[in-house]
């Protein structure tokens, strides 16, 4: 009876303590690769990592543990290195949230291995020199959001973004990718996909047409063709920006629903007149236009009072309020017979 129970005891104390130990050596060896910063300095042999309180500070890199002492969060952040990526970390293997912000000196490739963490909820890797492909993460069935904004990477987008079932938020901003934009990388109600400030080319792929985007930021690309199947009355996209692409389509048709709350179209190539709808569209408060080659005159009443010239300016021949009044253009636009005149 209390040979088992040692026995037991033995057991589970001993793999929990060994299993923090694994992380703790993993810890130091990361500490190692990235130069042993001074942003680091209380990593040390027998570091308590796991005690928030102790580790938590403003601008500093953090952990937070699992129930049995091992690494769930780690947060390297603000760190003054000049280092490839710390592969070391690979070797969390109950990782849910890896994050490293703002380590300018981290240089080289994002190694592949991060895309075996089974675990992974979270990956955000910002404000980096890391340069190479974007990990083509595949097998990841709890990975949320992904955000590699603001790196040095280059390559196409991976698909095989669209094999993530919970992906919810996938950011890709200022990095140097090229090539199309993949069809269906996102599937859950109301994602985010902000893939701006690339040289991503081609039509954005019509299957995002039934997406109730919150948000769609393909804008400082160079993407072509026709954008405005992501307008219409029953849509419920809530953000979309396609600003400074090559985006070339009439607009005169187009309807904005109610739940559209910003959109920015401008500098592209949108022709045609602003549509009634414009004017209607109950939530609509954050719309540019400005830059393009629009004409006509502006819709009148509704919600137009909430828009600033601003919004509608550089465009090819646009009038009326906010704008200068149509009459003032030369030639005048011919008069319109209604009988309320
Ligand atoms: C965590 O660290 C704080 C500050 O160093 C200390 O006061 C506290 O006792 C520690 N908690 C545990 C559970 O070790
Ligand atoms: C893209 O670049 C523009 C211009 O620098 C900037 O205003 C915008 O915030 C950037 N977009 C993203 C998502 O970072
Ligand atoms: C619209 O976009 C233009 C060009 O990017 C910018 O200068 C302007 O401030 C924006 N206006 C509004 C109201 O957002
Ligand atoms: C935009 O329009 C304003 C007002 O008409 C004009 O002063 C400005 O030069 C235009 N800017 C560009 C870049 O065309």
């Amino acid at each position: 009876m209390s040979i088992i129970f040692f026995l037991v005891f033995l057991l589970c104390c001993t793999s929990s303590v060994l299993s923090k130990k694994d992380d703790e050596e993993v810890l130091l060896k990361i500490k190692k690769q990235l130069g042993s910063p001074d942003g680091l300095r209380w990593w040390v042999k027998g570091f308590d990592y796991c005690n928030a309180s102790a580790n938590i500070a403003p601008d500093y890199s953090y952990i937070t543990c699992t129930d049995t002492g091992r690494v769930r969060s780690i947060l390297l952040q603000n760190l003054d290195v000049t280092a490839p990526f710390p592969d070391a970390i690979c070797e969390l293997t109950e990782v849910q949230d890896l994050l490293l912000n703002h380590d300018l000196g981290l240089y080289g490739p994002i190694p592949s291995c991060i895309t075996e963490l089974p675990n992974l909820w979270e990956v955000i890797i910002t404000d980096t020199s890391l340069s190479g492909p974007v990990p083509s993460f595949y097998n990841n069935p709890n990975l949320l959001g992904i955000n590699l904004a603001r790196n040095h990477l280059s390559g196409t987008i991976p698909s095989s973004f669209s094999t993530l079932p919970k992906l919810n938020s996938l950011e890709l901003s200022g990095n140097y990718l090229t090539g199309t934009i993949p069809p269906g990388l996102l599937h859950t109600s109301t994602p985010s996909l902000v893939l701006a400030n690339n040289s991503l080319t081609g039509e954005l792929p019509k299957c995002y047409e039934s997406v109730d985007f919150w948000l769609l930021d393909v804008g400082g690309n160079q993407l072509s063709s026709d954008a405005s199947f992501l307008f219409g009355k029953q849509k419920t996209a809530v953000n979309i920006v396609l600003a400074n692409n090559d985006f070339e389509f009439d607009l005169s048709n187009v309807e904005f629903s109610d739940h559209l709350y910003g959109f920015d179209l401008s500098h592209n190539k949108i022709y045609g007149k602003v549509p009634d709808s414009f004017a209607t569209a109950a939530g609509l408060w954050y719309p540019n236009l400005s830059f393009n080659k629009l004409c006509g005159e502006l819709p009148r009443g509704g919600n137009m009072w909430r828009f600033s010239a601003q919004v509608f300016a550089n465009n090819t021949c646009l009038c009326g309020y906010p704008l200068p009044s149509c009459s003032n253009w030369a030639p005048a636009p011919a008069p319109v017979f209604s009988p309320s005149y």
